[in-house]
């Protein structure tokens, strides 16, 4: 069973959206996207180019740029997972590092790449059936959609979970790094002129702090066969 319309998710930052998006797209045959690992991908390229450089940036040369920029994402049946291609390379791991988290906040920023990426997930979404996550889903990208979710939980939660997800993908990295990071990006999340993260006004609030994921799957499930 596939679904005949596009289901928006938005949220702050490691609520575990994907982890909901993911499972949503397996029960209902939907196409999942991540867009954070669009803008993480962006940031990539940019970094790579020393079009970034100590969160100081070259906008020329980026503006010169974008149109360089290609994002694919493709299955990996062992990983079962989507993972991101830029620009022909995978790039899933690199854009998950603390070095890309540390600069993308600023580039996700940038009114002209906000622009670009909308317009490619507008595309990817034309033909419905598409679950995807990020920001500015339900405001922006599908303010249309069907169903959206506006996913939360309390800030210790969030980085406990993103700390334990990094350090089981091998990376050396403190709490508290992780804790600062995720703040300081919810609040450029929130205080950007450019399409900032808020809730839609037709958005369900879904707090997941004390739920685990089984207990989340449910109450998913019954909320989308309430409303389709
Ligand atoms: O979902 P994520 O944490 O991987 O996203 C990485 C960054 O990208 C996040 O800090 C904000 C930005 N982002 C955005 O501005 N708009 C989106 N639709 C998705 C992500």
């Amino acid at each position: 069973m596939s679904l005949p319309f596009n289901i928006a998710i938005d949220g702050f930052s490691s609520c575990g959206k994907s982890t909901i998006a993911k499972s949503i797209a397996y029960k209902y045959k939907m196409r999942y996207v991540d867009t954070g690992a669009m803008y993480r991908a962006v940031t990539l390229y940019f970094m790579k180019k020393n079009i970034i450089v100590d969160k100081i940036v070259d906008f020329d040369l980026l503006l010169n740029s974008l149109n360089s920029i290609s994002i694919n994402f493709n299955y990996n049946s062992g990983t079962k997972n989507s993972e991101t291609f830029l620009n022909g390379v995978n790039v899933e791991n690199e854009i998950r590092g603390i070095d890309v988290s540390n600069n993308v906040s600023i580039i996700s920023q940038v009114k002209q790449v906000r622009e670009k990426l909308i317009a490619w997930q507008q595309e990817i979404g034309r033909h419905k059936n598409v679950v995807m996550d990020g920001r500015d889903i339900g405001t922006k990208v599908f303010p249309e959609a069907k169903i959206k979710l506006f996913v939360t939980a309390r800030l210790e939660i969030r980085a406990k979970r993103r700390h334990d997800e990094l350090i089981k993908n091998g990376n050396n990295i403190s709490f508290n790094e992780v804790k600062k990071n995720i703040n300081d990006r919810d609040m450029y999340d929130i205080n950007r002129t450019v399409n900032p993260l808020k809730q839609a006004k037709d958005a369900i609030l879904f707090d997941n702090s004390d739920l685990s994921i089984n207990d989340q799957n449910a109450l998913i499930e019954d909320l989308i066969n309430n409303i389709r």
